[in-house]
């Protein structure tokens, strides 16, 4: 079997058993526990200078190699390029975007650094995985440096419509370099129609009739949905403990009696979570019954607070929430909690199988893998209901959820009212039609899935004849770097 590398620009450490930072880390850890192979990104640490040092260590099956960057990189790079230009532009919010010339430099210059360390941990048959926004450079640059083995990219979060990516300067730039990979998976038919859309008109890529093939450069490039998965079997078994545990035991007693709706996020722009409580605010104030008997839980794990758009919407949501309190709450009775700290895994999924809603109404998401888990962490008998954004890619794949337009707070309003009091049987069904979707998914099928189009991508250029041809000697870029 050949070897897989995986690249991304955070790897997982491998001690770590809490929840993970977003569904990248989630649905890789899936798939590398199970096939093993060498990770690859970044360290996760700053260093005063850019050096070459790659950092490995071997975890069972796994070789973790990673790189610091420095802070100037990590700014420019990660937060300023990454987080604020590619997610909202990509997520289809350019208001949001910020957009700088040096910064959109730092990127590529990180995407080379990074491409130049990985190539001397090459082999020559080893299936090269790339992931996210962060890594869209990397395709083409393996490939400017000789790399002739299979390449896929990963995209984890959603692709908007071509009239949309045009506002980012270097639009036709960006699907250049990801066509410079074999294989582009998105999460789902909708990201794909877009891309390929866009590759159409940007690059003058043509698709291949009746296919979601292009073909540029004088290479096919095949362009698939592949929706990312959660091991729900796993989850639902975690769940049911996790609701026996003390902490969930502790949350149950604090609700006393109350049902509670519950949402778990990042806080991140993308996630409508001022449209939520707005939704949330609604409900009281139309509906005079539901006051005293519900209570919505908020989690909202800070993420990347040196972004100051974070920072700005933990600012406007701290006021907001304080706001419905004042304004709705008793003496005895805090009609919103708003939790700043994301908790273990496990301890959320005994939350999740307490919560009577599940609230997730992002204004876009690639996929929402809370949302996967929420129908997992249910008990069959006397399932909750959850309450999903249309625009989430889980929504493709969840259309017995209750489907909502998290622009609007009258529709999330309406949702919950109409999923507290949704009768026992009505819940049954739209659950277990949700639960059929995922039950036989795992991360590890995820990723073998992916794999597997991977390897039939390169069946014009067989594995044995590439050993000779995977590095065809091109000048490096940098002084002092070898080829192996
Ligand atoms: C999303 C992205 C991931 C990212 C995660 C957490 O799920 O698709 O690539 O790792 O968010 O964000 P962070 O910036 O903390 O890595």
């Amino acid at each position: 079997m050949n070897r897989i590398v995986v690249v991304s620009n955070r790897v997982q450490a491998p001690q770590e058993g809490t929840v993970q930072a977003g569904g990248l880390a989630v649905a890789l850890d899936g798939v590398m526990a199970k096939r093993g192979g060498l990770w690859f990104g970044w360290s996760g640490q700053i260093a005063d200078s850019a050096s070459r040092t790659v950092h490995t260590t071997q975890v069972g099956s796994i070789r973790y190699a990673t790189i610091d960057l420095t802070r100037e990189e990590h700014d420019r790079y990660y937060n300023d390029f990454s987080n604020g230009t590619l997610w909202p532009l990509l997520h289809s919010m350019p208001d949001s975007m910020a957009f700088d010339r040096r910064a959109a430099q730092v990127y590529r210059d990180v995407n080379q650094r990074m491409t130049e360390a990985l190539l001397p941990l090459l082999r020559p048959t080893d299936l090269i995985w790339v992931h996210d926004y962060h890594l869209t450079a990397m395709p083409a640059m393996l490939r400017a440096r000789g790399v002739t083995a299979p390449i896929g990219f990963f995209l984890h979060i959603p692709f908007p419509a071509p009239d949309l990516l045009c506002s980012v300067p270097q639009a036709s730039a960006l699907i250049r370099d990801l066509l410079g990979a074999d294989l582009i998976g998105l999460q789902t038919p909708n990201d794909v129609e877009n891309f390929v859309a866009a590759a159409q008109r940007l690059t003058g890529a043509t698709r291949l009739p009746g296919s979601s093939e292009v073909q540029f450069a004088g290479r096919r490039i095949r362009v698939s949905a592949f929706p990312v998965e959660i091991d729900a079997a796993e989850f639902a078994a975690a769940a049911e403990a996790a609701w026996r545990s003390p902490a969930t035991e502790r949350l149950r007693r604090s609700l006393t009696g109350q049902a509670l709706i519950l949402g778990i996020d990042r806080l991140d722009p993308t996630k409508g979570l001022p449209q939520r409580l707005t939704g949330y605010r609604r409900l009281l104030e139309t509906r005079s019954d539901y006051r005293r008997r519900v209570t919505f839980l908020q989690i909202a794990a800070e993420s990347r607070k040196e972004v100051s758009a974070y920072r700005e919407l933990r600012e406007a949501l701290n006021f907001e929430a304080g706001a419905i309190n004042s304004e709705w709450g008793e003496p005895d009775w805090t009609p919103l909690r708003i939790v700043a700290r994301g908790g273990a895994r496990n301890t959320v999924a005994g939350y999740m199988r307490e919560a009577r809603v599940g609230l997730v109404t992002p204004l876009r998401d690639g996929m929402n893998l809370v949302a996967k888990e929420y129908v997992a962490a249910q008990d069959p008998q006397d399932p909750g209901v959850l309450v999903l954004s249309r625009f989430a890619g889980a929504s493709h794949q969840l259309p017995a959820a209750l489907l909502v337009n998290p622009h609007d707070p009258d529709d999330i309003a309406d949702a919950l009212d109409r999923a507290l009091s949704m009768s026992l049987a009505e819940r049954q069904g739209r659950w277990l039609e949700c639960w059929r979707t995922l039950e036989n998914a795992t991360p590890a099928a995820w990723g073998r899935a992916f794999l597997s189009a991977l390897t039939r991508a390169d069946i014009a250029a067989p594995l044995a004849e590439t050993r000779e041809r995977l590095f065809i000697p091109r000048p490096a870029p940098e002084q002092g770097m070898r080829l192996i």
